[in-house]
């Protein structure tokens, strides 16, 4: 129900291809710092992404989950992150992650508002949702700037294995029609 392809100003959010994985482990699925709020561990080696992409792949499209690639348009074939879509009756989750070289210029705010919008134009689907660990305040700056209301917040809702094994607090986020 979501398009394959989505462009906005600067950026082509685009199927998931094998050839990606070791370029976003070299561009971030290794960094800790890039996964430190994130549900997974820094990648130690390039079969983890290998695999972790093969998933995408399979997923996408299939099964109302969309990982979508980030590229900017002059290199489509240089994956910068990922925005993933996950549908769920008429509400989409998200989730997204950039590699730290790009951070700052104001583009996963630009990739979610571009999706929230095709999201929100699909007859069936009336929310578009994200969580964000209370401390993750980049995550929740992208959130607002792409037109998210902040909701609330959910204790114990989330295991960030990078901040604690047990769960912790989130805020939700949402953008409704
Ligand atoms: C969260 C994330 C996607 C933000 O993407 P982005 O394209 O850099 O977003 P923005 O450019 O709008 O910057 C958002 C905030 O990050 C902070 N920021 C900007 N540049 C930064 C940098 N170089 N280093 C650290 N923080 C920076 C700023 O506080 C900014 O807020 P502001 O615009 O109010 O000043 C990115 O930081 C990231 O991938 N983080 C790791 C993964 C993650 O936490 N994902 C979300 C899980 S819920």
């Amino acid at each position: 129900m979501l398009p394959n392809e989505l462009a906005t100003r600067r950026l082509l959010l685009r199927a998931p291809q094998p050839a990606d994985a070791r370029k976003i482990f070299d561009a971030y699925t290794q960094s800790a710092e890039a996964a430190r709020y994130m549900v997974w561990r820094p990648h130690a080696a390039v079969a983890q992404t290998e695999a972790f992409i093969a998933e995408c792949i399979a997923l996408f499209g299939e099964g109302a989950r969309w990982p979508y690639i980030l590229a900017l348009h002059d290199a489509p074939d240089a994956p910068i992150g990922m925005l993933e879509a996950r549908a769920s009756g008429y509400t989409v989750d998200i989730g997204y992650v950039l590699a730290q070289a790009y951070w700052g210029r104001g583009l996963m705010p630009e990739a979610v508002d571009a999706l929230a919008g095709a999201a929100l134009a699909v007859p069936a689907f009336f929310r578009l949702q994200a969580t964000c660990d209370v401390n993750n305040r980049n995550s929740a700056r992208v959130l607002e700037k792409a037109g998210f209301t902040r909701e609330g917040r959910l204790e114990r809702f989330v295991v960030h294995p990078n901040i604690s094994p047990e769960p912790g607090p989130s805020y939700m986020y949402a953008r409704c029609r």
